[in-house]
């Protein structure tokens, strides 16, 4: 009644692709980029980890200012289409305005270098403009002098931010710009491996990344964060919730065993925010939860070793940025728009459809 291979749930450990641009160490707890270990790419910001993505080396000085002007200049395009994209922003969902403001933007015709760069553009424009429209006010057109983490957050917050803010933006850009085999980017790569068009594997990602077991978790984490309160209520309170049957926000990983590393970046990112003079609100009672969840979690589940995720500390970090935490999702996606779009070329130069097989269980003829 059936053909194929073995059936993996979730396609745990099942290999769908070969690639260039990633390595999840599950055990060891390193993710690597292209060679690079991630804490060493934090430091040298978005544009130079794009190029480092897209051309498969990082860039030398005119290589950078090209990426900084082409990514710019993708905002700038995607600020010009925002008229056109106004009737859908306006959805009450933050992830559901982007994705549908992602959708309407043209797809074809144009060198892929220049998608890329609109795409991008697009994903900081268009989360930015959601929330000033939410506000009731004009959203902001793009500075093209500044970095685009610098000026993703003039257009978020209405005014130029900190240099330490935004270097520390910077940093969880970079931080989450690509991982491996995640939901999002299997989707992207499914799409792509059609011959379908980058907007459109975008657009597919963008759809997956929404989900809170991807994506989607931070906003929850400060919402936890907010439940408990303070530390001394931590243990009783993560008891309560597992005993309920419900998922921790923020720990627990299909590849990690150990500690996320990404965590670790974000956590450096918020020290220098702290040195800055600028204070997380959530830090220490982030770091007094994330104890007590490891503990509930591996008195729970002794076999799984459930840790911290990329989430827990994202939603801490963009806290501290002035980011509102319904945006958390699209700023993540405003970072891992770049690896998704390196994932689309890598699939596109494949050039093999991913057609999968299912296992009939249904009633017999
Ligand atoms: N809190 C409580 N229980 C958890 C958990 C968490 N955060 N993460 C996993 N578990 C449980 C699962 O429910 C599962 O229990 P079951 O066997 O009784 O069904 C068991 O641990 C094994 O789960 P696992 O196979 O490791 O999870 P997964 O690979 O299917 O899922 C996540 C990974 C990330 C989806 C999962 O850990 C999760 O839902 N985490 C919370 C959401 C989150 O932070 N998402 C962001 C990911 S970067």
């Amino acid at each position: 009644m059936h053909d194929g291979g073995p059936f993996r749930p979730g396609l745990e450990d099942v290999v769908v692709a070969e690639s260039a641009l990633s390595w999840v160490d599950g055990e060891g707890g390193r993710l690597v980029v292209r060679g690079h270990a991630i804490e060493a790419l934090a430091p040298l910001g978005f544009e130079a980890v794009c190029g480092l993505l897209w051309d498969g080396l990082l860039p030398d000085p005119a290589r950078a200012a090209a990426l900084r002007r082409g990514i710019a200049a993708g905002r700038v395009a995607a600020f010009r289409a925002l008229e056109r994209v106004l009737p859908v922003l306006d959805a009450a969902d933050a992830m559901d305005a982007l994705r549908a403001s992602v959708a309407a933007l043209a797809s074809a015709g144009e060198p892929p270098e220049a998608t890329r760069f609109r795409l991008t553009g697009a994903m900081a424009v268009y989360a930015a403009a959601w929330h000033r429209r939410r506000a009731g006010l004009a959203p902001l057109a793009p500075d093209p002098e500044r970095a685009h983490a610098d000026d993703l957050l003039r257009m978020l917050r209405g005014r130029g931010p900190t240099p330490a803010r935004a270097r520390g933006l910077d940093a969880y850009l970079v931080t989450v710009a690509e991982h491996g085999m995640n939901a999002s980017t299997f989707t992207a790569r499914v799409v792509a491996s059609t011959r379908s068009d980058a907007v459109s594997a975008i657009v597919a990602a963008l759809g997956s990344l929404k989900g809170p077991l991807h994506g989607g978790a931070p906003g929850p984490v400060l919402d936890m964060l907010d439940a408990i309160g303070r530390a001394e209520a931590a243990p009783a309170w993560l008891r309560a919730e597992l005993a309920a049957g419900r998922r921790i926000m923020g720990l627990g990983h299909r590849v990690y065993r150990v500690r996320d590393p990404r965590a670790a970046v974000l956590e450096t990112a918020l020290a220098e925010l702290e040195r800055a003079g600028e204070r997380s609100r959530y830090l220490a009672l982030a770091r007094a939860v994330e104890r007590a969840a490891v503990a509930a979690l591996d008195e729970r589940r002794p076999e799984r070793r459930l840790r911290t995720n990329v989430e827990f500390y994202t939603a801490v970090l963009l806290d501290a940025l002035g980011v509102p935490r319904d945006l958390f999702t699209p700023v993540f996606a405003a970072g891992r728009v770049a690896g998704w779009l390196a994932h689309v070329a890598e699939e596109t130069a494949v050039a093999r459809l991913i057609r999968p097989s299912l296992r009939y269980v249904g009633p017999p003829v």
